[in-house]
């Protein structure tokens, strides 16, 4: 079956005399993008699909967040601004970063970038060593292992178990450890389980690594789209300041994922490494975004807060319904907007399983190996989309199963 997310880059055969660095091959991918591509391409063909695959909110970003990037492009902001982020910014960033996780960070601690993606991507460049070991959660984002292998780590999977809630097993984690140990990736709430690290977990974690060379870069992108309590930070934990990399950003709470904004928190010699990294890449974030994403952390808040209601009441609709399913059992999440539905029962892998719901009846969603080894076996389904869209897609899915366990019968 094989790791979908590590599919090497293919070379035309009409291309003989061309080379790809190695290094290329050491790229993973996000096999959303291929199923939604593949799902966009069923409905070029007049297929209707229902989209579960899909991980961005399904609401338009607030209008005066539009307002401000319509007027900042008519006040000329058409120009590059300095690699690290408008100053302005950077101060809303730092003030929002200190308030939230109760820590004091100033505005040249803070890159911003477009998007939050880059920040794992120059977070772990500017760190790891050939050779280096950096521990991250499997099933689990899947550019952590892909930037792990491309900058020359080994990485050192932790499962998330479903006897946990899918929470990390710290303890596992902290006996994973090593002298070659140099960063741990954590992401509460999680993509794709939605669990989140409680209190103690943090806790014992900070207490294990305090003052060690140890780095964690702290996924925090789903920070806002908890239901249960809150998500809380490594970087709050004393002492873990300095030794964090706090990534968060725009996407999902502010439904801004095409508008690419996204920032890292960092103690300041990263910070300029990473600053860097961007001169050399992408020389600065728009700066119209760049504009907008000031209003959106100073203005109301209240439209997250609708968001995230409405995305409760989904998730509970969903979780209801996937468990009246024969073969199906699903956890009920605590954060971000993804189910990860157990489909063992039902004797298929999981990429199976994804593609034959895509194709033979219509609704797209991502196998669980598209997030590691350790997600054989589930299924992630997002539920940033409509209710009735859910509602049709559960039934589907429904009357998929009940054909395939009579069939196995017979
Ligand atoms: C866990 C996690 N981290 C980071 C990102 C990247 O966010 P952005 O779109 O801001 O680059 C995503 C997006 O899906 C995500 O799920």
């Amino acid at each position: 079956m094989g790791e979908p997310t590590r599919k090497p880059v293919e070379t035309p055969s009409h291309l003989r005399n061309f080379h790809l660095a190695a290094r290329v091959s050491r790229l993973g991918t996000e096999t959303a993008f291929e199923v939604l591509a593949e799902a966009k391409a069923l409905e070029a063909q007049g297929r209707h699909i229902v989209h579960m695959e899909i991980g961005e909110p399904d609401f338009n970003t607030s209008g005066h967040i539009v307002e401000a990037a319509i007027q900042a492009l008519r006040d000329g902001w058409h120009h590059y601004t300095p690699s690290a982020g408008i100053l302005e910014l950077r101060e809303a960033i730092a003030e929002d970063v200190s308030r939230s996780r109760g820590i004091e960070v100033s505005p040249d601690e803070v890159v911003v970038t477009p998007g939050a993606k880059p920040i794992i991507f120059f977070g772990l460049l500017s760190l790891v060593e050939e050779g280096d070991e950096v521990i991250y959660p499997n099933p689990g984002f899947p550019i952590y292992e892909s930037m792990i292998r491309y900058a020359g780590g080994v990485p050192v999977p932790i499962q998330l178990r479903e006897e946990l809630d899918f929470r990390l097993d710290v303890e596992e984690l902290i006996r994973s450890a090593g002298p070659r140990t140099r960063m741990i990736i954590l992401n509460s709430p999680n993509n794709p389980t939605g669990s989140v690290l409680a209190r103690e977990d943090l806790a014992r974690l900070a207490q294990a690594f305090a003052g060690s060379r140890v780095m964690f870069l702290s996924d925090e992108i789903y920070r806002q789209i908890v239901y249960e309590g809150e998500a809380l930070s490594i970087a709050s934990f004393p002492g873990m300041k300095e030794a964090t990399v706090v990534l968060d950003g725009f996407s999902k709470a502010y439904a801004m994922t095409g508008w690419r904004l996204g920032y890292g928190v960092m103690n300041r010699g990263l910070a300029a490494a990473v600053t860097r990294m961007m001169t050399n890449s992408n020389s600065c974030t728009a700066a119209f975004t760049q504009r907008a994403g000031i209003v959106a952390l100073k203005s109301d808040q209240s439209p997250v807060t609708e968001m995230v209601r409405t995305f409760r009441r989904r998730r509970d609709r969903l979780v209801k319904l996937l468990n009246e399913i024969k073969g199906i059992t699903c956890r009920t999440p605590r954060g971000a907007f993804y189910v990860f539905p157990n489909i063992r029962a039902l004797k298929r892998t999981s990429t199976d399983l994804a593609k034959a719901l895509l194709h033979e009846a219509g609704v797209a969603v991502l196998s669980g190996t598209s997030f590691g080894e350790y997600g054989e076996g589930y299924l992630r389904l997002s539920y940033a989309t409509s209710m009735e869209m859910l509602e049709e897609g559960v039934r589907t899915i429904r009357g998929f199963v009940e054909r395939e366990l009579s069939s196995n019968a017979c």
